[in-house]
């Protein structure tokens, strides 16, 4: 660690594809970076959102970020927390005398779009249960029973997935993607329709589209040819491996959940809508009329916000930026973090990734941000004389002394080395692709035992 030439240090909160960009970056031009992540693993949504059937995409993120956390002047602090009431807060990070602290926190909050009956049992949230079939730690084994017949709300790459999972893994009776406006404007890659196209009632999507074909046509939309074109994007389909029905039910804005006595969803009610023009854009607006979609579980596919938990500056489900451009490109007022109550910069604090723009784009996307944010972060730094390498130390031993009472058992980018190593042999052993220990007790408990193994010694922080 002290044979590091002087630079820059910077903290990266969240290890996600956006943190470890801006740690990739910084890292490329001979800066210092400590990251600090929720996770025992990095990668976030990279290792515990994307479908697990996407071996290639998944093992290529794990080697390039393997890759960053390898370099000498990285260093790791996995199973930490930053927040309000939680292992390391905003304030004492800013205490440290790092140059900059950038949150690369992803979208943790839930957005809820405040129907009745939201609370009711069988409401999920789309984010909690890719966690769950990803085996996040936290959602792995906590039960999700969503019933026979489920309602997804949303039509972007989420809903999808969610479907792909109830599809061929839960092999539920049907799914119905409920969607407040027409099938033009569908979100979601027609390339990933692959997975669950087999399953699609086509019937019924015709006969969808004869009960909407009025609606569309009013705002000027050709139902014939954007059901030709729909239909034609159902290419390459998985062979089925269920008897699962997903259908689709357009123009139906959620309005309640309805219950039984024991407060188990029974029916979702949506108001019928019709589509508005707006610029080049649509609006769908309520016709006053509801219907009942018998259900027994309802997901909300719909996007999700930050966690305003961490603590920094919070207004409608993002964290505050700069409201003034700097006129620069990337432009600096994107990913700074601005005080509304001072009207001023928080000093040496950025956003990248879904912590600055929540819920948009792809890895590829939250890579380019983390990447623009570390421009930002260097161009913030241009005037300012680097560090000694001592003193980088010295910000890395402090995070350790403030988690040795609080979170003893942080793990180091050893024992993530250390847990690679296990979970392939397990894989193995498993004759499986890939295999995730559910919980964090299991993952500390497997890297404390093969620590004993390999050297006796508890491992040395890196
Ligand atoms: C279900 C789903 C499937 C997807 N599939 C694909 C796909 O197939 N292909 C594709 O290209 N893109 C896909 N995406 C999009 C992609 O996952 C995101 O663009 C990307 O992961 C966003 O990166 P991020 O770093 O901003 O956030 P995240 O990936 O969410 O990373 C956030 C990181 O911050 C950490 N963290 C959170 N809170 C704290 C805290 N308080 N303190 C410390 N650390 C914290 C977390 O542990 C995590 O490591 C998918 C997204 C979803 C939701
Ligand atoms: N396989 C993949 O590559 C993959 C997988 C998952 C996610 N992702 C990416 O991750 C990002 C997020 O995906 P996402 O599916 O969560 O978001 P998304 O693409 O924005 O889709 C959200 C859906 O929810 C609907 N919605 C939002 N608010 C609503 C409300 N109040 N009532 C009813 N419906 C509402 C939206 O409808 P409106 O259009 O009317 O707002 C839209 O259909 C996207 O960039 C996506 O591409 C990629």
């Amino acid at each position: 660690m002290n044979q590091q030439p002087d630079g820059y240090g910077i903290v990266v909160v969240g290890a996600g594809p956006a943190g470890m960009a801006v740690a990739g970056q910084f890292s490329k031009n001979g800066h210092r970076v400590i990251i600090v992540n929720r996770d025992c693993k990095v990668g976030g949504l990279a290792e515990y959102g994307i479908f697990p059937s996407k071996h290639r995409l998944r093992t290529g993120l794990q080697k390039t970020y393997r890759d960053i956390l390898a370099r000498p002047n990285v260093s790791y602090f996995g199973n930490v927390s930053v927040g309000r009431e939680k292992d390391l807060t905003v304030d004492e990070l800013r205490g440290l005398g790092a140059d900059a602290i950038v949150f690369a926190t992803g979208a943790q909050g839930t957005k809820t779009i405040g129907v009745e009956g939201d609370d009711a049992l069988g409401v999920f949230h789309a984010k909690d249960l890719v966690y769950h079939y990803n085996q996040l730690p936290g959602f792995s084994e906590r039960p999700f029973d969503v019933g026979q017949r489920v309602a997804v709300i949303g039509i972007g790459d989420v809903m999808i997935d969610i479907a792909h999972w109830l599809i061929r893994y839960k092999k539920v009776q049907e799914v119905v993607a409920v969607v407040r406006r027409g099938p033009a404007e569908r979100k979601y890659n027609p390339k990933e329709t692959h997975s669950v196209c087999s399953n699609i009632d086509k019937d019924a999507l015709a006969k969808e589209f004869a009960r909407i074909r009025e609606r569309l046509e009013a705002v000027g939309q050709n139902p014939e040819q954007i059901h030709t074109d729909m239909v034609g994007e159902f290419k390459k389909c998985d062979p089925a491996v269920s008897g699962t029905m997903m259908r689709f039910r357009f123009l139906s804005s959620p309005r309640r959940v309805l219950v039984d006595a024991q407060n188990r969803v029974r029916a979702l009610e949506v108001e019928n809508t019709r589509l508005e023009r707006t610029g080049d854009d649509t609006a769908a607006k309520g016709t006053g009329t509801v219907d009942e979609i018998r259900c027994d579980s309802v997901i909300f596919a719909v996007g999700d916000r930050v966690d305003d938990t961490v603590g920094l500056p919070y207004k409608n489900g993002m964290f505050i930026t700069n409201p003034t451009p700097s006129g620069h490109e990337p432009d600096d007022a994107w990913f700074q973090v601005y005080d509304e109550a001072s009207g001023k910069l928080v000093d040496g604090v950025f956003v990248a990734g879904w912590a600055r723009k929540a819920s948009e784009g792809l890895v590829g996307i939250a890579k380019r941000d983390g990447e623009w944010c570390g421009e930002v972060v260097q161009r913030s730094l241009a005037n300012r004389a680097p560090r000694p390498a001592r003193r980088l130390d010295e910000v890395h031993r402090e995070i350790q002394t403030l988690l040795e009472s609080r979170r003893p058992d942080a793990v180091t980018k050893d024992d993530l080395q250390l847990l690679a190593e296990i979970e392939r042999e397990e894989a193995i052993k498993a004759g499986i692709e890939e295999f995730k220990f559910p919980t964090n007790r299991d993952m500390l408990a497997a890297i404390r035992q093969r620590r004993m193994l390999v050297g006796g010694a508890e491992c040395a922080p890196a």
